[in-house]
């Protein structure tokens, strides 16, 4: 059996992302956007995360209180636009490490080609966050997925802002084991590979590329 997939439904989300599709929106608009959402599914995604007790010193007394137990959370982006959303990502847990994937779609085959590769040591005993903001036919996503296991990792998520349901079926059925996050699912593929209605190409609307 495949791991969830889950849609965050909040209004907010929800808001922030229409404005995203939009298609005369500005490239800073965008931008912050992402940060934004990023933000938000970073929320949702931590949401089960281990606490410990730890005993601090308030300015009144000692006391027992929460901690995120275990080692720093590691945030995987696919480059580009995996970069992106990031920001929004690190602004929430700001200590946590960064392993970077260099893939890109081969715009004749869509399949995955990658030319970079740089994480943490101690994959294994970390969980690793594997983002990139569209989850289009699954390739980069899959073979990220299966360079981080490669090197080691074994607690895995995937987040993205937005899927097509070709992408979320071949992450589950070569990745059973990896949990999505995504802010929409949306109707399908269109025959150049991308999500449609989606939102364009997220790396060129947030790069400003095109
Ligand atoms: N990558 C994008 O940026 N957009 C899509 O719709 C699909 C893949």
């Amino acid at each position: 059996m495949s791991a969830e997939v889950h849609v965050v439904h909040h209004p907010l989300v929800q808001h922030k992302l229409t404005l995203m599709r939009e298609q005369e929106r500005s490239i800073k608009s965008f931008r912050e956007l992402v940060n934004e959402v990023g933000m938000l599914l970073c929320y949702e995604i931590t949401r089960d995360l281990p606490l410990e007790m730890v005993e601090i010193e308030t300015p009144l007394q000692t006391m027992q209180a929460p901690k995120i137990a275990g080692k720093k959370l590691i945030f995987a982006p696919i480059l580009r636009a995996g970069v992106g959303f990031l920001d929004g990502m690190l602004a929430l847990v700001p200590s946590a490490r960064v392993a970077h994937i260099g893939i890109y779609r081969d715009p004749e085959t869509l399949q995955a080609v990658e030319y970079y590769f740089k994480a943490p040591q101690d994959l294994p005993e970390r969980t690793t966050i594997l983002m990139d903001p569209m989850l289009a036919t699954g390739n980069s996503a899959c073979a990220a997925a299966s360079l981080l296991k490669s090197r080691g990792a074994r607690d895995l998520r995937f987040v993205c802002l937005l899927a097509a349901p070709e992408g979320i079926a071949q992450l589950q059925a070569e990745h059973p084991d990896i949990p999505i996050w995504t802010a929409a699912v949306d109707e399908k593929l269109n025959d150049h590979g991308y999500i449609v209605p989606g939102l364009g190409d997220a790396g060129d609307r947030m790069f400003g590329t095109k």
